[in-house]
């Protein structure tokens, strides 16, 4: 009897690691569990339940056996339990070898990237930047300015008017065609001496290959006594060689007339690409025109009553666009409104 039972335990221990072994879910280990320790039919169970009539070795063999037995059943639930949260960990976990999703990263454009340069230089040279509306009437676009009725700029040709057919009585409101407006906007409020620039869009019926309906300028004035054109050039020698980072950089002035200047001059700078030799980029001459510019106009101070005898004043005028063309070598002005990312995503 001893023997017997002492066999089949060790039979029945062998069989539950057996079986064990191919347990991999809780559900399996239940069914299992029931299969030993089951109050009706577990195997184990119904040896316990005879007990009694066995002798004393073989109680304690059977006791040894059911320890055994529970504690292969634990072990197994707690492998059991570490597999499935090992299995949900990996579930879970981000493959950081995979690639992201790629997000753009916005940028500047071009013209911005300009502006915030121009605007840096001139903080630099001691100008207060100021803006002006863009919505404009014709007094501060061409009136103050000493733009008589007549001049060709007026007409609708050149300028978008805002209420094509004015009557007598309503102002002609238009869009800016130029920055200068700022000078008038400024000066109204502000005795000088000042130094003061301004850059920001501006509009005229013009479209081709170097023209926009909508552009960029930046218009600086610079009000003292005494000052004068050696002023002006060498003020814009330096804004001109700081934007293009060119220390050698050198400027040319050509007279020629603007209404609200006398006298006034145009200035080109030397070509970047052939350095003042002969290219196709600066039509053979060397030189490139970059700015208008001159000594205010009597004419606009009085308006702004502002004492002639005793201060003086230089203005200028630039393209943003013709600066970024330069700057980049671009060719064509029409790419940089068009808003196509593959362009634009070039200039960082
Ligand atoms: N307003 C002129 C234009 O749009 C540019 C300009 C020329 C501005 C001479 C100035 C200046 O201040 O002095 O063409």
């Amino acid at each position: 009897m001893e023997d017997d039972v002492s066999r089949f335990l060790v039979q029945m221990l062998k069989e539950a690691r057996d079986r064990l072994a191919q347990v991999n879910d809780l559900a399996m280990l239940e069914k299992a569990r029931l299969y030993y320790f089951g109050k009706k039919d577990g195997q184990l169970v119904a040896l316990l339940k005879d007990m009694r009539s066995y002798d004393v070795k073989a109680r304690q063999l059977l006791n040894q056996t059911k320890t055994e037995l529970l504690q292969l059943f634990v072990n197994k639930r707690a492998a059991l339990e570490e597999k499935a949260l090992q299995d949900k960990l990996r579930q879970q976990s981000i493959d950081v070898s995979l690639l992201g999703r790629d997000t753009e990263v916005g940028r500047w454009h071009l013209i911005t990237q300009q502006y915030r340069r121009l605007n840096r230089i001139l903080a630099h040279l001691g100008f207060t930047i100021f803006e002006g509306p863009e919505i404009e009437d014709e007094f501060h676009n061409f009136t103050a300015l000493n733009m008589p009725k007549h001049h060709p700029a007026r007409s609708v040709h050149d300028t978008f008017y805002l209420n094509a057919r004015p009557t007598v009585k309503q102002t002609p409101y238009l869009l800016r065609t130029h920055t200068s407006t700022i000078q008038i906007r400024f000066m109204k409020d502000n005795p000088p001496p000042f130094r003061v620039a301004s850059i920001g869009r501006v509009y005229r019926r013009d479209s081709d290959l170097t023209h926009t309906p909508m552009f960029h300028q930046l218009e600086g004035l610079w009000i003292d006594e005494k000052v004068s054109f050696a002023d002006l050039k060498g003020l814009l020698q330096v804004l001109l060689q700081s934007f293009f980072e060119w220390k050698k950089l050198d400027v040319r002035i050509r007279p020629t007339y603007f209404p609200f200047t006398e006298p006034s001059a145009e200035v080109d700078i030397q070509c970047q690409k052939c350095v003042g030799k002969s290219c196709r980029l600066c039509g053979y001459s060397g030189w490139i025109e970059v700015l208008g510019c001159g000594m205010v106009h009597p004419n606009v101070l009085d308006k702004m009553e502002i004492d002639k005898e005793k201060y003086t004043g230089v203005a200028f005028g630039i393209g943003i666009e013709r600066l970024a063309l330069l700057h980049h070598g671009l060719d064509d002005l029409r790419h940089l409104f068009e808003n196509d990312w593959r362009f634009l995503g070039q200039f960082t």
